[in-house]
């Protein structure tokens, strides 16, 4: 990676990696690109870019000598149920011609898939790398499309594509917005701020989650590989913990024993919910790049309850 060009850079992960790419690469070598401008502008080269619209898109590359695009540009899952046109064309359309720009231009590509791309039917416990998947939420068709596009890709015209399943993100530097595993964000903020915290994600429902630093260092590692080393390419399953409400809060309990949880359950986020893995199997990217986290759930809870903004 050289010359790199992220996409959704003013979403929850855009936000971070971009700072986290320009402290590699440097400022001048990683472009920000969002459809919209970002509210507060940072260091370093911003581009308005729409990933539906492929000439913007290919005369970007081009002229800017991009040699690398990390496209996180897309609608989380809770959102994107409320309008799966919408979420169809921003993730699967937005991903096809950012890979047909990329590909004329000879880029690699990176795509983060997720957790969302299997479904009721996969095996929930240690889900493997490598089985069924039927997901029944757009967001996660879309994922599934894209996982197998950029294989396609790679298989078809040699494309360097690479990608990873992102399980849930927990960071303090920018908020997610419109997904189902965002509870887990929103309930340190409320711990901070009031001590309490109303969870939509009922009691029992396990999800496979990270800390944001993770998921940026794995981003990185991934791209670096070696590509001899690489079995697979795309849609590596990543994860560093795996928890339901009551263990995050008695996390927080350790730091902060008057932290109070209640429920008041979404039927709609807690569905889709249900409907992903309780925890991963990562050994694929543990055996083909090294993939191994730092942050366990108390070590991230310790940093942020520490990091979160007080009111
Ligand atoms: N964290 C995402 C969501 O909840 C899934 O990748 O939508």
């Amino acid at each position: 990676m050289k010359k790199i060009l992220v996409t959704g850079s003013n979403g929850q992960i855009g936000v971070e990696l971009v700072r986290h790419l320009r402290g590699i690469y440097g400022d001048s070598n990683v472009t920000a690109s969002d459809i919209n401008k970002p509210s507060v502008s940072d260091e370093g080269p911003f581009a308005v870019l729409d990933v539906c619209d492929g000439k913007a898109v290919a005369e970007f590359l081009e002229g800017s000598k991009v040699d690398c695009v990390v496209h996180l540009a897309g609608i989380l899952s809770a959102k994107a149920e409320t309008n799966p046109q919408l979420a169809w064309n921003v993730n699967a359309n937005g991903l096809y011609t950012v890979l047909e720009a990329a590909r004329a231009r000879g880029c690699s590509l990176f795509f983060p898939s997720s957790i969302a791309a299997f479904g009721p039917a996969s095996p929930q416990k240690n889900t493997p790398q490598d089985t069924i998947q039927r997901p029944t939420t757009i967001y996660g068709v879309a994922k599934v499309a894209g996982e197998l596009l950029c294989d396609y890709y790679h298989l078809k015209y040699g494309m360097d594509t690479r990608g990873v399943r992102f399980p849930g993100l927990i960071s303090y530097a920018a908020l997610p917005g419109g997904g189902t595993t965002d509870y887990a964000v929103h309930i340190y903020y409320k711990a901070v701020a009031e001590g309490k915290y109303t969870s939509y994600i009922a009691k029992g429902s396990f999800m496979d989650m990270m800390y944001m630093p993770d998921a940026l260092g794995a981003v990185v590692q991934l791209m670096e590989a070696d590509p001899k080393k690489l079995i697979h390419r795309n849609a590596f399953n990543i994860s560093a913990m795996s928890f339901d409400p009551e263990g995050i809060a008695a996390s927080i309990r350790k730091i902060l024993p008057d932290f109070k949880l209640s429920y008041d359950v979404d039927p709609k986020r807690q569905a889709i919910a249900d409907s992903w893995p309780d925890s991963l199997d990562c050994s694929a990217a543990r055996d083909e790049w090294g993939f191994s986290p730092s942050f366990d759930l108390d070590a991230m809870t310790k940093d942020m309850l520490q990091r979160v903004p007080k009111p």
